[in-house]
């Protein structure tokens, strides 16, 4: 079968919980969407708490990923052993709740796995390998198709890790950066990539904060809290059409909506 996959842009703050629970079922019927995975680690502008994880289930992901932020909000630790339809990065050194690899029930029995890494270059150089994390996770996993959100900030290294799991990953995309990319590619042996699917939160913005708050920031001010800007909303994401039974990706493109 064509299955559809939608994966969704780090959903910051209020305004971006706004417009994926008004408009995200309605993507995924548009988009004839079979199944789809939220970056949610901004719901809390940075980290996640248990009630915006529900919330963001509520309006229509089968699975919510996490990045950097992950433990800023502490109290998602419990929920992330709880429940099983929430990742957080699979490559994090040492002992922390949660898991970062599952897999999921689609249509018509496929068995979708969802891996969450996270990058290490000008991020967090104290993780594990992301590409020996994935090495391990991937070897012999139960599942028909895998996809995988890439949080991490180099083009380099998201783009590394495409062509690394070309053709053990479906699917492969980027998050963090806030700022989507338009090269939706398909790489030679069957992964559909894309470098960062962007951001779902207020536009009139930089990376969903207060403009003049990162403006202080770069002139030099004294540090202060970042908060999340007003105004109207986009929702970024990009489409994956995975073809199940030659475990190829056959089409990726954007599929943004801005009100
Ligand atoms: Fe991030």
């Amino acid at each position: 079968m064509l299955l559809h996959i939608l994966a969704v842009g780090d959903v910051v703050g209020e305004g971006g919980q706004d417009i994926l629970s008004r408009r995200l079922r309605e993507i995924q019927e548009r988009e004839d969407i079979h199944f789809t995975v939220v970056n949610g680690e901004n719901a809390s502008r940075v980290g996640i708490t248990p009630r915006q994880a529900r919330g963001i289930l509520e309006a229509g992901a089968d699975v919510i990923t996490l990045g950097n932020h992950t433990w800023n909000r502490l109290q998602i630790a419990d929920f992330l052993d709880s429940d099983g339809h929430i990742l957080r990065p699979a490559n994090y050194a040492g002992r922390v709740p949660g898991r970062g690899f599952g897999v999921f029930r689609g249509p018509a029995g496929v068995r979708i796995g969802v891996l969450n890494l996270m990058g290490r270059l000008e991020l967090n150089s104290n993780l594990d390998s992301p590409f020996q994390a994935a090495d391990r996770l991937l070897r012999g996993a139960p599942c028909d198709v895998v996809l995988v959100d890439f949080h991490a900030e180099a083009t380099s290294e998201k783009g590394a890790m495409a062509w690394y799991l070309d053709g053990r990953a479906q699917a492969v995309w980027g998050t963090h950066t806030h700022v989507p990319t338009a090269d939706c590619q398909l790489l030679p042996k069957g992964t559909g990539f894309v470098t960062d699917l962007g951001m779902t939160g207020p536009y009139r913005s930089v990376l969903g904060i207060r403009p003049e708050h990162s403006m202080n920031l770069f002139l030099g001010g004294l540090p202060r809290r970042y908060e999340e800007a007003e105004g109207p909303c986009k929702l970024e994401a990009c489409r994956f059409t995975i073809d199940t039974e030659k475990k190829r990706c056959v089409e990726v493109r954007r599929a943004d909506l801005w009100e």
